[in-house]
């Protein structure tokens, strides 16, 4: 019989998606209610249908991965980033490599480039942009937006840079072409090295302690000497001193 323990083993065997990293309560609660909004008869039966479905494999990872974002996600944190961070970054390197880990659709690599246009000419902005699922990024390659998803975006870039097509918001080629998309494991995969500054935001909520240190630690390793890790709102860093990172402005760490 396959129990919870069980399925993770599958998925981890199938996906290289380690569920055991992320809370466990909140992810079973999620698997479970899935199951059953599919008739599903247990865990078995479920992983047996996503072994052969493919559309309802690529459902799983994306209903697991919790894809929710937006343009200028906290407003104030990145009038921080252009105001107090940034230019001390551009003044110490003379090609910022910058990393948008776990990037879900694209709003925020998007949102990284226009706030760098204000200091910089688009031709000189590069941004890594990385996601664990597949269907995210292919959103984010095509760039086509809801109205409530740009509704942060200052007017004078949403004029520039968006086109409207039906009720939707397409981003202009110059901004996407600043920014290089893949997929990405942060639990499993190689980290990008030397970065200037690395932005995470929203998706540590969802691990356990242990997963979060590691990933701590390995974003650290990637940052260059001095460069910063940009986390999300409720995702403060508890002493960071452990991790050899140094608190700048709040949301904002340097490795020291
Ligand atoms: C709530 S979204 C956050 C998006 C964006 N960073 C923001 O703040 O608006 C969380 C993202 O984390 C991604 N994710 C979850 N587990 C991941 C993993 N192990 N490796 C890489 N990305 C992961 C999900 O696919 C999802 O797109």
């Amino acid at each position: 019989m396959v129990d919870y323990e069980k399925f993770k083993e599958l998925i981890f065997k199938k996906t290289g998606l380690n569920l055991s990293c992320y809370k466990e309560r909140q992810m079973k609660r999620r698997i479970d209610s899935l199951i059953k909004r599919n008739k599903f008869n247990g865990y078995e039966d479920y992983f047996h249908a996503i072994e052969k479905d493919k559309k309802l494999f690529n459902e799983f990872i994306n209903y697991l991965t919790i894809n929710v974002s937006e343009f200028y996600r906290n407003y104030s944190q990145w009038e921080i980033l252009k105001n107090n961070i940034l230019p001390d970054l551009i003044k110490s390197s003379n090609k910022l490599k910058i990393w948008s880990a776990a990037c879900s659709t694209g709003e925020e690599p998007y949102t990284l480039v226009m706030v760098l246009s204000d200091l910089m000419p688009l031709n000189e902005i590069k941004i890594i942009a990385t996601d664990i699922d597949k269907e995210a990024i292919n959103k984010a390659k095509l760039g086509l937006y809801s109205k409530k998803s740009v509704e942060n975006i200052p007017q004078k870039h949403l004029s520039k840079y968006f086109t409207t097509v039906g009720d939707s918001y397409k981003i202009s080629d110059e901004i996407k072409q600043c920014v290089e998309f893949s997929t990405n494991n942060l639990l499993e995969d190689r980290y990008p090295d030397k970065c200037d500054l690395i932005v995470c935001r929203n998706v540590m909520i969802y691990f356990t302690e242990e997963s979060k240190e590691l990933m701590y630690n390995k974003f650290r390793e990637a940052l260059k000497n001095h460069g910063v890790l940009f986390v999300g709102s409720t995702e403060q860093i508890i002493l960071p001193n452990r991790f050899k990172l140094s608190s700048l402005k709040t949301f904002f760490y340097r490795r020291s």
